[in-house]
């Protein structure tokens, strides 16, 4: 007997039952299993819908949970039908349905409804709403509520969206104050190009009454002080002036050995004012790099104004070493190595592979901008280099800017 599985006038398949004997099948048997064959269809169609149901749900489900940030179901009476368990960026727990509480508890940890609660902004207006918030904890929020509407056009619940925002935020903080700072260098800039002219007056003038003998009656050496003094102010204007110039030279070969003496002349007195002393260890046959000297300038005084706030508040001696030497690698290829040692605060591990980040600081936003490292990798990478670091907490650290020598370079 052969009876079609039948679903909507459509056959899904057939229902075939045999037996060896001949004639063995009378109308009542046919009758039956035409019967059999009706239920076994709904059965399958059944199950065939069931499952397209739960695959539905679960795509649903993995799509809430692939997002990062938490998002909730809240019903018209503040309670929460449905999370993804993103709250704490835990990523154990699954969507679930019976997380049973009102919003107002369990997301922000009050008795009652918040005051000028969104929710029923939304069911009144029956648009999306947005607030920013500031945790205790420091941290920044974007909370967004969406409609959730019924096929009569009623909203039913609401879609609670959290979005942490505290990097952002942080990194918006930190591109105006790089902003400010660029200013600040310009300015800079802008004064000592306005001293220049009297200090060479000062200068120059007090050479002339120096040749002269100088005025009658003054003590012995004045003069001297102020042309020395003169003198080295105008070094200083002048690397000043250098530093913030923002042009491109071209590669020029460069002593390392200058870098650090001129870095020195523009910030050794900062420096030494805050009781830290400066060694140097400087190799003497240093070979020159093909480099960029303004941007080696750069690299270096970052190293050193890092050592510095590193050093900060510490009780013990503090020092900070700087020394030059060349290396050769494997390959015969020679490398100048430059480091700022510091027996400062060092750096905690789980920092260390993030210092070179863009905007990475652990200083406050007013002293950092996380900016040093990651352009004076830039800038070691730009010529070849790399930059290598060493540090223990509590102990200190040393920076090292390593640049290959170029063999040209070396004959000439
Ligand atoms: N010598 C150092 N000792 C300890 N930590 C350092 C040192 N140099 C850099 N760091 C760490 O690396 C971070 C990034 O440095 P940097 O890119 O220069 O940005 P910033 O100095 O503005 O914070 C610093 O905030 C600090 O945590
Ligand atoms: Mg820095």
């Amino acid at each position: 007997m052969l009876d079609p599985l039948l679903v909507k006038g459509e056959a899904i398949g057939v229902l075939i039952t045999g037996c060896v004997r001949e004639s063995a099948y009378c109308e009542q048997d046919l009758k039956f299993t035409r019967q059999l064959a009706d239920q076994l269809a709904i059965c399958i169609e059944n199950a065939r819908l069931y499952e397209k149901v739960v695959q539905g749900q679960r795509e649903w489900e993995e799509t809430f949970r692939a997002l990062t940030d938490p998002i909730f179901l809240i019903d018209l009476n503040f309670n929460i039908i449905r999370f993804n368990d993103r709250m704490d960026g835990h990523e154990t727990c699954s969507w679930k349905t019976g997380f049973q509480g009102k919003c107002h508890k369990l997301l922000w940890g009050r008795e009652k409804k918040c005051d000028n609660c969104l929710l029923e902004e939304v069911y009144n207006t029956g648009s999306p709403a947005y607030r920013r918030v500031q945790r205790p904890s420091g941290r920044v929020l974007d909370v967004f509520y969406y409609p959730v509407l019924n096929q009569n056009n009623e909203i039913y619940a609401v879609i609670h969206h959290i979005k942490d925002i505290t990097e952002q935020v942080k990194m918006e903080a930190q591109l105006v104050q790089s902003a400010k700072l660029a200013a600040i260098g310009e300015m800079a800039a802008g004064v000592a190009h306005e001293l220049n002219s009297p200090m060479t007056v000062i200068i120059g003038n007090a050479q002339m009454l120096l040749r002269e003998g100088g005025p009658a009656g003054s003590p012995d050496g004045l003069l001297n002080d102020v042309v020395s003094c003169g003198l080295r102010c105008r070094k200083i204007i002048q690397n000043l002036l250098t530093f913030s110039r923002q042009d491109h030279q071209p590669l020029a070969p460069t002593s390392l050995n200058d870098v650090v003496e001129r870095v020195l002349s523009l910030i050794q007195y900062q420096i030494n004012r805050n009781n830290i002393d400066i060694r140097l260890s400087l190799d003497q046959d240093l070979p020159p790099v093909s480099a960029n000297g303004h941007q080696l300038d750069q690299v270096l005084l970052n190293f050193l104004l890092n050592a510095r706030d590193a050093l900060e508040g510490l009780e013990r001696d503090r020092e900070i070493v700087i020394s030059t030497s060349v290396r050769a690698g494997e390959d015969g290829q020679r490398w100048v190595t430059t480091s700022v040692e510091d027996n400062g605060a060092g750096i905690p591990p789980d920092y260390m592979n993030r210092i070179f980040n863009p905007f990475f600081t652990s200083k406050d936003t007013s002293r950092g901008t996380g900016l040093g490292l990651s352009v004076s990798l830039g800038i070691a990478q730009a010529h070849g280099g790399t930059i290598e670091v060493g540090s223990s907490q509590g102990e200190g650290s040393v920076f090292s800017l390593v640049l290959p020598v170029d063999p040209e370079g070396e004959e000439g």
